[in-house]
């Protein structure tokens, strides 16, 4: 269960019932049915008592690859490796400036708390290296360490003059090569939508925190429209807020926060999901490992491929994946045609 609180025009904190009392404006229910922002219905205290100001919360895997019923056909590794394999070449490009902006990095990496230039901190799933961009002007490079299977990746983050400091590595978010208690703060923003099991991934987040250190989780959150529901299902994991939140209680994090995030001509529509949509914040109240046990991992990178099958699949993910380069170009329209007094 959790408690909910608003801090700004795009920032949305959903707090855990162990986050005592939230600071601002506080609401009394969250639109997580993703509706644009003036659904929800504000109030004018400053404190969020610790009373029954909760939200119903359905249940979620713990620990499970994709469900038959939703194919999500590029949330696997093979199939990821592949996706960007080609849209490592425009992702810095074209995929970012539709929804991952200067301003949202900025936005989503400001409740990570880089604090300290001697942080040590790990961008899991760094790519590019476009928001390790953003934690290198709080830590100092050689301090960061980037990981991300894809090898095409992270050849373009080679490249960017200020990483040349930062630790380049190949691995996997759900099996991180990382001692327990290494880092200060753990950063992913744009990966848990394509790994298969996400649980898994956010306990080795807090694995491999240090106690008091916190993971920074930044993803998609899923849309209410059909047809952008529909597209999402077929490409991706597109968590609701909830599940974040789940997930991350149930790996052992305390202080667990959700801020919404946005690109400012969304004007707080939520309603297609957002590829980058909130971030989600915990810290890590003991040292050594995630008190949540899991069996072993389903490695399904190395089940035999089906070429024909897989091409298929791919095809499709990569189809369904098109529909969220139009709904970018289609909301800047909006923003640009609707008067701003009016919503869109
Ligand atoms: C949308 S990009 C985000 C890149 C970067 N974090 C950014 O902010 O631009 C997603 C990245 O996650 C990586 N990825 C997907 N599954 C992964 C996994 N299981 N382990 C590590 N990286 C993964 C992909 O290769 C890709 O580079």
């Amino acid at each position: 269960m959790a408690s909910v609180m608003l801090c700004g025009t795009e920032k949305l904190a959903l707090l855990s019932t162990r986050t005592p009392y939230a600071n601002g404006f506080g609401f009394t229910g969250s639109d997580l049915h993703g509706k644009s922002f003036p659904k929800l219905s504000f109030t004018a205290t400053a404190r969020v008592p610790n009373s029954r100001r909760t939200m119903v919360v359905p249940r979620c895997s713990v620990s499970a690859s994709r469900p038959s019923s939703q194919p999500r056909f590029i949330q696997h590794k093979e199939e990821a490796f592949w996706f960007y394999r080609f849209l490592s070449i425009v992702y810095d490009h074209v995929i970012n400036p539709g929804h991952w902006t200067e301003d949202m990095r900025d936005d989503a990496l400001e409740p990570a708390d880089l604090s300290n230039r001697n942080m040590i901190v790990v961008d899991v799933g760094g790519g590019t290296g476009f928001t390790t961009l953003g934690i290198v002007k709080h830590v100092d490079a050689k301090n960061v360490t980037i990981l991300d299977q894809s090898p095409h990746q992270l050849a373009k983050a080679k490249q960017k003059e200020p990483l040349k400091e930062c630790k380049i590595i190949e691995g996997d978010a759900e099996d991180l090569p990382f001692r327990t208690d290494y880092a200060d703060r753990y950063v992913s923003a744009g990966s848990i939508e394509y790994w298969p099991d996400p649980q898994r991934g956010i306990k080795e987040a807090y694995r491999v925190l240090k106690i008091g250190g916190k993971a920074c989780l930044i993803g998609p959150v899923y849309p209410t429209f059909w047809l952008s529901r529909f597209f999402a299902d077929v490409w991706m994991l597109f968590p609701k807020e909830e599940e974040y939140i789940e997930w991350f209680e149930k790996a052992g994090f305390k202080d667990v926060q959700l801020k919404r995030i946005g690109p400012k001509w969304y004007r707080g529509v939520r309603r297609h999901g957002l590829i980058m949509g909130c971030s989600v914040t915990g810290v890590k109240p003991a040292s050594g490992d995630s008190p949540l046990q899991l069996g072993p991992k389903q490695e399904d990178v190395k089940e035999p491929v089906k070429p024909f099958v897989f091409f298929l699949r791919f095809l499709l993910g990569v189809l369904a994946a098109s529909w969220f380069v139009l709904v970018p170009i289609y909301m800047w329209l909006k923003d640009q045609i609707v008067p701003k007094s009016q919503p869109i």
